[in-house]
């Protein structure tokens, strides 16, 4: 018999979380941890909900303060950041 913490079931690929980027001022040296899998309650950073699902966090350091722009419909090309991708979506 299989254990299961959580009787919701995990996608096998990204959720959706919102079709446009999240913009956010970084500080430059900061590491942050984009979610990858679009459940996070704390986008566009990851809050552990991958839990459960072949996906995980990236790590992403800022190499200079500023305005950055997250992607939110996780379909990027270039992680962590928007690539444009959420407009075909
Ligand atoms: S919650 Fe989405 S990668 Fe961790």
């Amino acid at each position: 018999m299989s254990e299961q913490t959580s009787s919701a079931p995990k996608p096998a690929v990204p959720h959706i979380a919102q079709k446009a980027p999240f913009a956010v001022e970084v500080e430059e040296g900061k590491i942050y941890f984009w979610c990858a899998c679009g459940l996070s309650s704390r986008q566009p950073f990851c809050d552990g909900s991958h839990k459960g699902t072949d996906m995980q966090s990236l790590k992403w350091t800022a190499d200079k303060s500023g305005k950055v722009w997250f992607c939110g419909c996780k379909a990027t090309a270039r992680q962590p950041m928007c690539d444009g991708r959420h407009k075909a979506l």
